[in-house]
């Protein structure tokens, strides 16, 4: 982990109120994994003095060298803000933080579901996963079409089901039609949205009597994105405590919700 600044490379509006920035791609996340995150530092001073915990979205290979994307949507302040960085601009951040998805070796069949803005992270593991020889599902689920990443941006080898809850674009409903139907498929099942989905998707498990283990990437409101403050714990209904930014955000949601 680091405190850099980097240099805005692109930065548009993709999709509904979905922005995407690309930066110039510091040494410090040359090993970064999927589901890894940063603390992005918004505003010229110190006001506001929080950061915004935000998904490594994707790297690239940049036209000056290799870039990192964050996919964000407007939702306030900083994100705001965020949008309307424009080329040569300069952000501050820290990281790499957290720890990211967890792929077993020798496994062929990955279900990948995201709720909203959580295909943030899933895209860049679908691509890593499809770079390795394996079968990707990506199951996208927003309220309408706006809220859906675009699919022909990402690579044909990705089957994609698109659920939207007004039925606007692909199945009518909710993520967890398809998780059902397709659990019994994979071998392995990541996921990233609001909490109400991971707990949905755990009772579709629990239902289906399945042992196969559920990596979820939990979001909570987190103050220093390093476990100091506290802001971010999530209690297991088991008992005891757990923070997002330094245990998490990637955690097993049946340690979560059982
Ligand atoms: C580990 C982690 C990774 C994240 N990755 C992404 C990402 O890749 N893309 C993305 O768009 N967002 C992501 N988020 C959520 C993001 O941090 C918030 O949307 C952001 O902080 C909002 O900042 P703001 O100043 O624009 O909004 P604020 O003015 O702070 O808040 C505006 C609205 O957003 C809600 N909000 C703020 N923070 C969160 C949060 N952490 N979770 C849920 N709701 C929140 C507030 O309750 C309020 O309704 C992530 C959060 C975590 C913890
Ligand atoms: S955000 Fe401060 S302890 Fe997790």
């Amino acid at each position: 982990m680091e405190r850099f600044t980097s240099s805005v490379t692109d930065s548009s509006l993709l999709y509904g109120n979905t922005h995407i920035l690309w930066l110039d791609q510091p040494q410090v996340l040359n090993n970064c994994r999927p589901g890894e995150f940063l603390m992005t530092y918004i505003g010229d001073g110190h006001d506001p003095l929080l950061g915004r915990a935000l998904s490594i979205h994707r790297l690239r290979e940049g036209i000056n060298g290799p870039e990192f994307g964050l996919l964000f949507d407007v939702v306030g302040r900083g994100t705001h803000w965020l949008a309307q960085r424009n080329i040569g601009d300069q952000i501050s951040f820290v990281g790499p933080l957290g720890h990211g998805f967890e792929v077993r070796p020798r496994v062929n069949q990955m279900l990948l579901v995201g709720g909203g803005i959580g295909c943030a992270p899933l895209i860049w593991l679908a691509e890593e996963l499809i770079a390795d020889d394996r079968n990707v599902t990506l199951v996208l689920g927003g309220r309408s079409k706006e809220q859906i990443f675009p699919s022909q941006l990402l690579p044909p080898e990705i089957e994609i089901v698109v659920t939207t809850e007004d039925g606007s674009l692909g199945e009518k409903g909710l993520v967890t039609g398809p998780f059902k139907r397709l659990l019994p498929w994979s071998d392995q099942v990541f996921a990233c949205g609001p909490d109400p989905m991971f707990e949905a998707l755990y009772q579709v498990t629990k239902q289906a009597g399945s042992g196969k283990s559920l990596q979820g990437l939990l979001e909570g409101r987190m103050a220093c994105g390093f476990g100091i403050c506290y802001s971010c714990a999530v209690f297991p209904k088991k008992g005891g405590v757990r923070l997002i930014c330094t245990d998490g955000p990637q955690f097993d949601l049946k340690e979560i919700y059982s």
